[in-house]
């Protein structure tokens, strides 16, 4: 299917995005994930479309509806999405907003494992990869921006500073998801946009403007 482009100022540009959760099966029913819904995801990649980009939507199992116009490819684990991205390249950026579990259970079951009274089931997990390092350190074909997200408590811009320098991306943009914030599952968000400048904290808005000031960062950064 041909998808129709808007004209804007990412006309031309073709962008990744990842969103939602990823799932890491157990066995055939039962997956550990992190918690997304997908909406910051989608709302960017919505923004990103309306500026004229082109849009690859890499996503894991999310509640929320697809972006339309975007190239939507459905993954369920860190490692298919890593395939994806990889699948997709090259890009001029990538925003990774996907919530990727960091660890995969070692020797998930083909079959459902019975319960038996009294026998608990242990579970060794593995290290998922790092999809936002990887692209951030690729040698050949890196994207011009690479954006992540981090979502922290605590010290959130010495957190997600430090997220930045380890992996390599040009922009972290930084959330607060402590508790008492009541950012996590709710329709607004409270960032901070960490990059070589320092970090510039955005005030509290809806998830949708969040993504459109991103997007229009995006495109400026594009066209220096
Ligand atoms: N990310 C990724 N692949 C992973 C883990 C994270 O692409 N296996 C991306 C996320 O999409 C996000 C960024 O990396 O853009 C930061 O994710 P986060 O979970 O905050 O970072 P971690 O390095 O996993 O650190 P933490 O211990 O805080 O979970
Ligand atoms: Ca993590």
């Amino acid at each position: 299917i041909q998808a129709e482009f808007e004209e804007g100022p990412l006309t031309g540009r073709r962008i990744l995005v990842t969103s939602g959760p990823t799932h890491e099966p157990i066995d055939p029913v039962r997956y550990i994930a992190n918690r997304s819904s997908g909406a910051q995801g989608t709302a960017i990649a919505r923004a990103l479309t309306a500026l004229g980009a082109e849009v690859v939507f890499v996503t894991g199992p999310a509640d929320a509806a697809r972006p339309d116009r975007a190239r939507i490819v459905e993954v369920e684990t860190a490692q298919e999405m890593l395939e994806a991205v990889e699948g997709v390249m090259p890009v001029d950026a990538a925003v990774f907003a996907a919530a990727v579990a960091d660890w995969r259970v070692d020797g998930a079951s083909d079959s459902k494992i019975k319960k038996q009274a009294g026998a608990l089931p242990t579970l060794g997990f593995k290290e998922n990869p790092d999809i936002l390092a990887t692209v951030s350190q690729l040698k050949q074909g890196r994207p011009d921006l690479v954006v992540g997200f981090a979502a922290e408590t605590d010290d959130v811009i010495a957190h997600a500073t430090a997220k930045r320098d380890r992996k390599g991306c040009d922009w972290i943009v930084a959330n607060d998801v402590s508790p008492e914030t009541g950012i996590m599952g709710g329709s607004e968000n409270a960032v901070t946009l960490i990059s070589d400048e320092g970090a510039e904290s955005w005030p509290r808005m809806g998830k949708d403007a969040v993504a459109e000031e991103l997007a229009a960062r995006i495109a400026k950064a594009l066209a220096e």
